[in-house]
C-alpha cells in the first residue's frame, strides 16, 4: 500500500503508466538510501535529459505535495529515493490478520501444474521429491493469489518396467505380502525380475531393442495391454491401485493434492490422432520402416524429432503432445508448468516446438520449471535396492532424526513437523535449477538458514504471547512513539511480504519466500534481543511490542504455510 502511494505520485508526475512503475520501483541496497526508490533513467531516455537532472527536479516538484504515507524524499545521482512514513507504516502493521499477503492477482485465472509424476509399480525415489515439493509450494502460492491452481499427477503408467512387473506378478506374487506393504512387494518383483532378465541384457543397445527371454516376455505382456486383453489389464490395475496406495502414504505426509491423476496411458490415443492429422497437413513425415518424425528446424534435415514409433506405438513425447492438448482443451489454462528435471529439457524444447509447428496458438503459456539434482554427498545410506534411495526411506529417517534432537534439546515438539519441515525448507530454500546438497545435519540443526530454524522462531514468539495472554495487549491503548531501529526493521520487513508472494509467483520460484522467511526471523530475533518486551515498564510500548510479535506470528505462519511448513506453538 505504501508502494502504491509512491506509485500514484509519479504517475501524476511522469508519463510511466501504473503497471510499469510496478515494476520499475526498486528496495534499496541499504535503508540509509530510502524504503524505496525510482531508478529515472526510463525517463532520461524520453525526456533526452540526464537521469540525476530528472531525479532533482523531481524531488522539487514532489517534496511539498507528498501523501500522508511518504515522509519525505531525496534524491541521489540518477535514484529518487523515498523515505515512508514509519509510524503509519507500523500501524498498519498491528493490524494485520490472516488474510495477510493475499491478493486477488490471479482474479480466478487457470494455472495447471504438471508435478511428483512417479512411475506405476516402482517406489517414489529421491529423484522425486524436489518436483514434488516445488510443484507443492507453487499451488499453494498461486491459491493465495487467488488463481485457480490445477494440480496434476501425470503417473508413469506405460512403459516396459509395467511388462516386467505384470510377467513377475504371475510368476511370483506373495498376496500377504502386498496386502501389507504394496510398495516393498511390488519393489521385490521388479528387482527379482531385473536380476533374471541381468545376465541376458545386451550392453549398450536400447531397451526397446533388447531381444531375450525375459525382456521378450515383458514386451508380449505390453502388446497384450494395448490390445486391451482382459487379463493384463486386470494386472495392470491391481499393480496401479497398489502403487497408488503407496504413493498416497507418502503424499499425507508430505501433505500434497492433486486434483488430476490421469497418467500417460490416458493419452496415447490422442496422441496418436494429433500425429495422423499433424501427416494429413504435411507436418510431418513418414520413413520408410513406418516411424514418423516431425523436423524441429525446417532447414536441418538433422532435426528429426521422432513422435511415433515404427510399430505405430506412442512413445514418451507422443502422450505429451495429447495430454497438452486435452489439458488445454479441459481447463483453458493461463499457464501450464511442468515441474519437470532439467534432463528433460530438450524434451520440452521438441514438445514446445512441435506444437508450434502444428499451430496450437497456447504454447507461450507452456513452461518448463527445470530443477537440478538433490546430491547427498557423503551420508551412508542404506537402501532397499542397493542404488537408488527412497524416499519414504529419507523421510522415516529424517523424522526419527528430528525425534532424537528433539530429546536432546529437552523441548517439546511435533518430531514429523520438524522432520518434513527441515526436509521442505532445504529444498526450498534453493533455486530449482541450483543442485541442492543434502545432509541431515544441516536440514536438521536449529540454527541457521534451516526449517527448524524457522519454526522455532515461531514457537519463540508464541511463547512470549502466551507469557501475555492475560495482559489483554489485543484491546489496550497503542501508542507508537520513535520506534527503535530494529522495530523499525522487522516492521519493514513485514510489510515486504505481499510483494515477495507475487514476485514469488510470477517468477515460479519459492525461494524467494523461503529465503524471506529466514530474514525475516532474523529481524525478529534481532528485535527480541535488543527491545525488552515483557520487562518494560511503559505500557504502551509493551502493547505495541506484542502486537507486534503477534504480526510477526502471522506474517511467518502465512509465508511458512506457501511452503508446506507447519508451525508449533512450542517446540
Ligand atoms: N514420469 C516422467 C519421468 O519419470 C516425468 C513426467 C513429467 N511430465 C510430463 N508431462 N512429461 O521421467
Amino acid at each position: 500500500m505504501f508502494k502504491q502511494a509512491i506509485i500514484d505520485l509519479i504517475s501524476k508526475k511522469t508519463s510511466l503508466r501504473k503497471e510499469d512503475l510496478l515494476n520499475l520501483i526498486e528496495i534499496p541496497p541499504n535503508s540509509e538510501l530510502g524504503d524505496y526508490s525510482f531508478p529515472c533513467f526510463i525517463l532520461s531516455k524520453k525526456e533526452k535529459k540526464a537521469p540525476n537532472l530528472i531525479a532533482e527536479h523531481l524531488v522539487k516538484q514532489l517534496h511539498n505535495k507528498l501523501p500522508k504515507e511518504i515522509e519525505t524524499i531525496s534524491s541521489s545521482g540518477p535514484y529518487l529515493n523515498f523515505f515512508i512514513n514509519k509510524k503509519l507504516l507500523a500501524e498498519n502493521i498491528l493490524k494485520i490478520n490472516s488474510k495477510f499477503g493475499k491478493t486477488n492477482l490471479g482474479k480466478k485465472r487457470t494455472i495447471c501444474i504438471d508435478f511428483s509424476h512417479p512411475n506405476i509399480g516402482k517406489p517414489m525415489h529421491i529423484g522425486h521429491i524436489r518436483s514434488t515439493i516445488i510443484g507443492d509450494s507453487l499451488m499453494r502460492i498461486y491459491n493465495f493469489l487467488n488463481y485457480n491452481p490445477i494440480g496434476i499427477n501425470y503417473l508413469g503408467d506405460v512403459g516396459l518396467h509395467i511388462g516386467k512387473l505384470i510377467v513377475a506378478y504371475e510368476l511370483w506374487l506373495d498376496k500377504n505380502a502386498l496386502k501389507k506393504d504394496p510398495v516393498t512387494e511390488l519393489l521385490r518383483l521388479y528387482v527379482k525380475f531385473c536380476g533374471e532378465e541381468k545376465s541376458e541384457i545386451r550392453e549398450g543397445m536400447e531397451e526397446e531393442f533388447q531381444d531375450n527371454e525375459w525382456t521378450n516376455k515383458a514386451k508380449e505382456k505390453i502388446k497384450l495391454l494395448e490390445l486391451g486383453d482382459k487379463k493384463a489389464h486386470k494386472i495392470w490395475d491391481e499393480i496401479r491401485e497398489s502403487s497408488l496406495e503407496g504413493f498416497k502414504k507418502i503424499y499425507d505426509i508430505l501433505d500434497v493434492n492433486f486434483d488430476d491423476w490421469r497418467g500417460q496411458s490416458n493419452f496415447s490415443i490422442k496422441g496418436k490422432d494429433i500425429v495422423a492429422l499433424a501427416l494429413e497437413k504435411g507436418l510431418a513425415k513418414r520413413e520408410n520402416d513406418g516411424a514418423v518424425y516431425v523436423l524441429l528446424n525446417e532447414k536441418d534435415p538433422d532435426s528429426k524429432k521422432y513422435v511415433l514409433r515404427s510399430n505405430e506405438t506412442a512413445s514418451y513425447i507422443t502422450q505429451d503432445l495429447g495430454a497438452a492438448v486435452e489439458r488445454y482443451k479441459k481447463y483453458k489454462f493461463d499457464k501450464m508448468i511442468y515441474v519437470v528435471d532439467f534432463r528433460q529439457e530438450d524434451h520440452f524444447k521438441a514438445l514446445f516446438k512441435i506444437l508450434e509447428i502444428l499451430k496450437y496458438d497456447f504454447i507461450p503459456k507452456m513452461h518448463h520449471l527445470k530443477f537440478g539434482t538433490i546430491k547427498f554427498g557423503n551420508e551412508i545410506f542404506a537402501t532397499r535396492e542397493g542404488n537408488v534411495i527412497l524416499l519414504e526411506d529419507v523421510l522415516n529417517k529424517t523424522i526419527d532424526k528430528a525425534k532424537d534432537e528433539i530429546k536432546k534439546r529437552q523441548t517439546k515438539g511435533d518430531a514429523e513437523k520438524v522432520g518434513v519441515g527441515a526436509i521442505k525448507y532445504i529444498i526450498l530454500k534453493n533455486e530449482p535449477i541450483k543442485d541442492v546438497q543434502f545432509s541431515w545435519e544441516s536440514a536438521l540443526s536449529f540454527e541457521g538458514n534451516t526449517g527448524p530454524y524457522l519454526q522455532y522462531s515461531y514457537a519463540r514468539a508464541s511463547s512470549i504471547i502466551k507469557k501475555a495472554k492475560n495482559k489483554n495487549f489485543n484491546k489496550s491503548k497503542i501508542k507508537i512513539n520513535k520506534l527503535e531501529k530494529s522495530e523499525e526493521l522487522l516492521i519493514k520487513k513485514i510489510s515486504d511480504f505481499p510483494e515477495i508472494v507475487i514476485n514469488a509467483g510470477e517468477k515460479m520460484n519459492p525461494s524467494l519466500i523461503a529465503n524471506y522467511s529466514h530474514e525475516l526471523c532474523q529481524l525478529f530475533n534481532e528485535f527480541y534481543h535488543n527491545c525488552p518486551v515483557l520487562k518494560t515498564k511503559d505500557k504502551a510500548q509493551e502493547a505495541f511490542r506484542l502486537r507486534l510479535i503477534d504480526s510477526f506470528r502471522t506474517c511467518l505462519q502465512n509465508a511458512l504455510h506457501l511452503l508446506g511448513i507447519e508451525v508449533m506453538d512450542e517446540m
